[in-house]
């Protein structure tokens, strides 16, 4: 059925209402509607537009999207040149001021104007630091987005820069028959960190910055990957006009900006209108002032002279026109020497490796060092010691190396290995299964732990030493008078009376506090000593598994992994804890200090009948339910396992039981009834 009139006029209707909410939403940053409401006006439109093919206009808001990717990206010709600008630095002047004040005396020279003739009026803007393209809107809708190119020839890129929510497909209002716009096409800095989290996670390319993230994507021949990587736009000029119809042409550039918002077309609110010189650099540094904290990059500021018919009469000194200037910020990325790699060691044990680098001026700041976070990202970005590095820092966030270059290699650099040792107390170091960092075993020892594994070892479920906290801990750590837990009961009034701000009786308080920590539980010492990956919970089971302190030092992996809730990752840090020297050592002088505690008959005949054996259970025992019978088997030692193989030691079959216990019978398995099994464990090996 061919679509009713009714239905030409609620598509209309439908793509004139998402386009008010898209650039309320995209432009305006200050959205209209839910965005449920938009998507469901958007899904009525597309069914509708599906069902009535005929529909179908090319600015559709369902229209972003769609078609096979292009084989290539065809070149185009640009009717008005897309030209540079010459760029002002502060190397190339003595100061901020002084490139401003050149490019105003050039301007009023070529212009003859005299001493005395009235200040030029200038526009100031930002320099977007993205890629330049070229919009051509053909009786309001956009026909074909080029990018610059060499600036007399760019590429074909309408199919994906179509997918850029912000640029209008038609513009609004009443538009000249055919104006090309001209601006930047940018990504702003948190949807780059964003893409490159997600790249990074899916094995994918992670990029070097938001300008080159943005170039990738708008010269993807794929439109439907240009349109996952969140692209923005600001126009700042225009190239071709065509008949003005009964559009205005603006007077300046000022003029021509709020023309083309009004066409809702995206422009930056920062600018300024300056009457002479002098208001530019007020601009200049208020934008320096604030360029860290702008959701985008910028490279600097661009000064125009505003009145069109002044530029005409400045015109171009080659490729540059006489009646604009830019003048560049510090740049945001460098390259610089990545001399060494050295590795820190956190609170907790974690070994960070740090770029030590040939110090370099970036971002206005310089930068010495820069976090490499662990040993995968070194070999994920490919870093050799002694290589060309870039870094970046841009916005408020800290220093980056972004890549190699690989091109400066002479031969001479050489790859980081991780060390097997803490670098601080010599420790064993190790990664664990499933963390991406490589962490310090030396816990109770380690002078970079020395302060989280005091206050985790006074804490309240721990040895509870009330009174110990953050300052005092500071304060006795940085003073040199503590160094391990044990030397906590070694301390005396004089020595904690003379800390600045230590009252005699806050002294004598805290004193007494360590004092009744002496006597503690076996859970609560264990808890203490800040093994990872060992809570109160673990440290209770351990304490009722092993009944003592020595039992639980002498367990290995396996023995530890008997406990509940105890998994490969716990036993392996338990084991890795114990087996550090170090780590016994300050164990030894905490029992010399008189530190002790009650010690239980371990809650496991370790060796018992059940030690090491498998059993399977089936059908209901009468008096002990299933999670019961596990418990008591594991608890003895036993594993317990859901099914019956060659290697089964024992079938515990209760009423009921079914194919598991013929199983056994096949196999010859030996079977349980409830009483055998507690015979069995009340057994000695
Ligand atoms: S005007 C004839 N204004 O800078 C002058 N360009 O060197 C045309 N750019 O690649 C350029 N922000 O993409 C102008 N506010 C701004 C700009 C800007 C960034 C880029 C432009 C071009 C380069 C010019």
């Amino acid at each position: 059925m061919s679509a009713s009139p009714e239905d030409f006029e609620r598509a209309a209707q439908l793509r004139r209402e998402l386009e008010v909410h898209e650039h309320a939403y995209y432009v305006l940053d200050a959205p209209t509607v839910p965005d449920a409401e938009y998507d469901r006006l958007f899904r009525e439109l597309d069914a509708l537009e599906r069902r009535h093919p005929e529909l179908l206009v090319p600015d559709s808001p369902t229209r972003r999207v769609g078609g096979a990717p292009v084989p290539g990206l065809v070149p185009v010709r640009h009717a008005v040149p897309m030209l540079s600008i010459r760029s002002e630095t502060r190397t190339e002047t003595d100061t901020a001021s002084g490139g401003v004040i050149a490019f105003d005396t050039r301007v009023r020279n070529a212009l003859e104007l005299g001493p005395d003739a009235p200040p030029v009026e200038y526009l100031g803007e930002l320099k977007f630091d993205g890629l330049a393209i070229s919009l051509r809107y053909e009786n309001g809708m956009l026909v074909r987005a080029a990018t610059r190119g060499d600036g007399y020839t760019g590429e074909d890129v309408t199919h994906s820069v179509r997918t850029i929510r912000q640029i209008p497909l038609r513009l609004a209002g009443r538009p000249p028959a055919l104006i090309e716009v001209r601006g930047e096409i940018y990504m702003r800095r948190d949807a780059f960190e964003r893409l490159n989290a997600r790249q990074s996670k899916t094995g994918g390319k992670v990029f070097v910055n938001p300008r080159n993230a943005a170039a990738g994507a708008v010269r993807q021949l794929d439109a439907r990957i240009a349109a996952q990587r969140p692209l923005s736009f600001f126009a700042y000029g225009f190239g071709e006009i065509g008949e003005s119809g009964g559009w205005n042409m603006p007077a300046t550039q000022g003029q021509m900006l709020d023309a083309l918002d009004a066409f809702g077309i995206p422009v930056c609110e920062h600018r300024v209108v300056s009457s002479g010189p002098e208001g530019l650099i007020a601009f200049h540094d208020r934008i320096a002032a604030m360029r860290d904290s702008l959701p985008y990059d910028i490279d600097g500021v661009v000064y125009k002279v505003n009145r069109f018919d002044l530029q005409r009469r400045l015109g171009f000194v080659t490729r540059e026109p006489r009646w604009a200037v830019a003048h560049k910020y510090p740049a945001q990325e460098e390259i610089t020497e990545l001399v060494d790699i050295e590795i820190q060691v956190g609170r907790t044990g974690a070994l960070t490796p740090v770029a030590r680098l040939k110090p370099v001026f970036v971002g206005g700041v310089t930068v010495t060092n820069a976090t490499l976070h662990n040993e995968e990202e070194i070999q994920r970005k490919g870093l050799l010691i002694g290589d060309q590095v870039i870094v970046r820092r841009a916005g408020d966030v800290i220093p980056q190396i972004v890549a190699p270059v690989v091109e400066r290699r002479n031969g001479s650099e050489r790859p980081f290995v991780m060390p097997h040792t803490c670098p601080v107390c010599g420790s064993h170091a190790e990664k664990q299964p499933d963390e991406a960092v490589t962490r310090c075993s030396g816990g109770l020892f380690c002078a970079a732990q020395r302060k989280q594994a005091l206050l985790h070892f006074a804490g309240r479920r721990a040895m509870d030493i009330e009174g110990l906290g953050d300052k005092l801990v500071d304060q006795l750590v940085d003073g040199g008078i503590v160094k391990t837990p044990a030397d906590l009961y070694r301390l005396g009034l004089v020595k904690l009376a003379n800390l600045p701000r230590m009252a005699d009786k806050s002294a004598a308080n805290l004193l007494a506090a360590i004092e009744k920590s002496r006597h503690t539980t076996l859970a609560r010492f264990i808890f203490a000593l800040g093994i990872r990956n060992v809570g109160e919970a673990t440290a209770k089971e351990l304490a009722r598994h092993f009944g003592s302190l020595d039992a639980l030092i002498d367990a290995d992996v396996e023995r530890l992994q008997q406990v509940p809730d105890v998994g490969p990752i716990v036993a392996h840090s338990i084991a890795g804890f114990f087996a550090e020297m170090h780590n016994r050592e300050v164990i030894e002088q905490l029992r010399a200090a008189g530190v002790h505690w009650d010690e239980g008959a371990p809650a496991v005949a370790a060796d018992g009948a059940a030690s090491g054996k498998t059993f399977v259970l089936t059908g209901a025992l009468p008096t002990m339910s299933r999670d019961d019978a596990k418990a008591l088997i594991e608890s003895h030692g036993g594993k317990v396992s859901g099914s019956v193989s060659k290697k089964t030691d024992y079938v515990v079959a209760g009423a009921e039981a079914g194919s598991k216990l013929a199983k056994a019978q096949e196999l010859g398995v030996a079977i349980l009834d409830e009483d055998g099994l507690r015979r069995l464990l009340e057994q000695p090996a």
